[in-house]
């Protein structure tokens, strides 16, 4: 394996970071927003890929949020949306990230990242985290108006990359994803940060562990 594809939101980037504004706009209700919001945007990806309603991750987070407002009943006005929207390209970076994606490219492995955002939003939030330079490849579902878990949102890696899935490694802190990529017959290494227990799909990723260190030392005790 000399190449290394990379969940973005959840992965590279805490989606919940968006938690501390989220309780200075909403008192008391951080915490449920920041986790209600992430549930239903991945929902609405899941319904508009399987009946082919296709719209930008973008707009699938707007439309998450505006929904969770409502069902928690917050007090939120078009200002308070815009701001959680914009915290959306200014996720915190997980610790970790740049130290272990800059040993990897030191070590010659290709960095890439397959992700559900749509190039504005990845774009914007890479480059925020100072991240964006070390990617060689920005694979977006966009560009198949599809989300993972569906086929043709993993094939971008293969293609883009030119070498079969088995001989590239997908990582994801989402353990859905990391089985997702399993199924497409990537190598798959799974962070899992909170201690997640196994989505029970009846497949496993090939590797598990705490931190993208992790995943890093992983590909690297790989290389030959
Ligand atoms: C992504 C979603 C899974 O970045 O968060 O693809």
């Amino acid at each position: 394996m000399r190449a290394a594809l990379f969940d973005v939101f959840g992965t590279l980037l805490d989606v919940y970071s968006v938690q501390a504004l989220a309780e200075r706009l909403f008192p008391g209700n951080g915490a449920r927003l920041a986790q209600t919001w992430r549930d239903k945007q991945i929902e609405y990806t899941r319904l508009r890929t399987l009946s082919a309603r296709y719209a930008p991750f973008s707009q699938v987070t707007r439309e998450a949020l505006e929904f969770c407002v409502a069902a928690l009943a917050l007090d939120a006005t078009e200002e308070k949306l815009r701001a959680l929207l914009a915290q959306y390209e200014r996720l915190a970076l997980f610790p970790e990230s740049l130290d272990a994606l800059e040993s990897l490219r030191a070590a010659g492995v290709a960095l890439g990242v397959l992700t559900n955002g749509d190039p504005p939003l990845v774009r914007a939030a890479l480059d925020n985290a100072r991240l964006l330079p070390l990617f060689k490849h920005v694979l977006s579902a966009d560009s198949v108006q599809a989300f993972k878990t569906a086929a043709p949102v993993y094939a971008l890696g293969p293609q883009a990359l030119g070498m079969p899935a088995s001989e590239i490694l997908f990582v994801s802190s989402n353990g859905w994803d990391a089985i997702g990529a399993t199924w497409f017959g990537y190598v798959t290494f799974w962070v899992n940060r909170t201690g997640a227990p196994l989505e029970r799909l009846g497949t496993a990723p090939h590797a598990t562990g705490r931190t993208l260190t992790d995943a890093a030392d992983f590909l690297i005790s790989r290389l030959r």
